[in-house]
């Protein structure tokens, strides 16, 4: 899909009618992680793919240091503060994600003048494509270019992630910024979220394209379930590291210790541990399998990680799971599993280009059978990162 598509003119237009300076535009992708679920923050390995959908972003200087902010999706909804009262706890809502990556990467560069920015999105909200990500991306982008500077990907990465972490307030670990930054067309991202390594894994788009399925049924309570089941990965781990010495985090339980240890945790906590520590193991597997092009092996261990979110770790949804069964039972599908922190949202399948019409029609049939819900599924190939748009 072209980034010069329908949600950047309305931006553009917007733009014009409130600033009489030469806009800029931006935009930034959303992600679907297909291997390596609720691994960032426990120092595991996550394989994610940029989407072409993202966040649109038009932008212009202003001198009187106010911050004009407003997005197409929330219509009415205009934000005017002076750039130097934003702070954590500010506001609730969309804006919070703007106004964090614009915070956290003045603080780190320095001001700007003031700010005109008008938003809109191709990518459906709270949907686990991160599209609150996206948003703290481009912000991060924004401030970068209009200081004429040219961060390295790894500095924007921080402040993207510090924007969710300190002004919005959800403990996510590094993975959605992370894979937005670093997408690559036609790869699969393996990041090595202890050691910060990275290598892009070839995805040949002649045997496999990404399918998302959305569910129809927004995530609820995301944030506050996400932040539990952090907590939860922080107390098993503290109990660990009372038994085993030189524990950091739950990557380094390993499965024997896990056997060895396990009965000291409540059963909540040892089933979520479970999951790390398994998912641990299945990354090392599907990390492997793709760098030697062996999608059918990938595919499964996607799909065998989706039964650990599900019976484990306990984020998805009866939705998600009719989903994931409906894509898997269709020939030409590698292996499928809810994307995101789950709770609700998409799932994600990897299938055969020759398969595709089939497993529309199959999943979208089976789908409606079982939930009376429809679905839409959408395509694929890994994309690139954040980027001007030249007008
Ligand atoms: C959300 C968080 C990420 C990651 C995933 C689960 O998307 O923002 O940091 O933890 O959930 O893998």
């Amino acid at each position: 899909m072209s980034t010069k598509s329908r949600p950047l003119d309305p931006c553009l237009e917007r733009l014009r009618a409130i600033s009489r300076e030469q806009p800029r535009a931006f935009f930034a992708p959303g992600r679907a992680n297909l291997l390596g679920a609720h691994m960032d923050y426990n120092g595991g390995l996550v394989m994610p793919v940029a989407l072409s959908k993202g966040t649109y972003a038009a932008a212009a200087l202003r001198d009187d240091g106010m911050l004009h902010l407003e997005s197409a999706q929330f219509p009415g909804q205009i934000v005017e503060v002076p750039l130097a009262d934003l702070k954590p706890g500010r506001t609730k809502g969309w804006s919070e994600y703007v106004e964090g990556g614009l915070w956290t990467s003045m603080e780190r560069w320095g001001m700007l003048p003031g700010l005109d920015l008008v938003l809109d999105a191709d990518l459906p909200m709270a949907k686990g494509l991160s599209s609150s990500a996206s948003v703290e991306c481009v912000a991060v982008l924004v401030v970068a270019s209009l200081l004429g500077l040219d961060p390295n990907a790894e500095e924007m990465i921080h402040l993207a992630h510090a924007a969710e972490t300190r002004y919005v307030g959800v403990r996510c670990g590094i993975l959605d910024q992370t894979a937005i930054f670093l997408g690559k067309p036609d790869s699969i991202l393996v990041f090595d979220c202890l050691e910060l390594t990275r290598e892009h894994v070839p995805l040949d788009g002649k045997q496999a394209m990404v399918a998302i399925m959305d569910t129809g049924v927004a995530r609820e309570l995301a944030s506050s379930a996400f932040n539990q089941r952090v907590a939860e990965c922080t107390s098993a781990l503290s109990i660990f590291q009372g038994q085993i010495p030189g524990v950091t985090c739950l990557r380094d339980v390993s499965a024997e210790d896990f056997a060895k240890h396990a009965d000291r945790l409540p059963p909540a906590l040892a089933r979520r541990a479970q999951h790390v520590i398994a998912e641990v193991q299945r990354t090392e597997e599907g990390s492997n399998a793709l760098r030697k092009g062996d999608i059918a092996t990938f595919g499964d261990c996607m799909t065998r990680a989706h039964h650990s979110l599900r019976d484990l770790f306990e984020v998805s949804t009866p939705e998600l799971d009719v989903m994931v069964e409906a894509a898997v039972a269709v020939d030409g599908c590698y292996g499928s599993r809810l994307t995101g922190a789950g709770f609700g949202g998409c799932a994600v399948a990897l299938v055969h280009p020759s398969a595709r019409d089939a497993f529309e029609q199959s999943v979208t049939k089976r789908y409606a059978e079982s939930t009376g819900r429809i679905t839409e599924v959408q395509w694929f190939s890994p994309a690139g990162g954040p980027k001007e748009i030249e007008l």
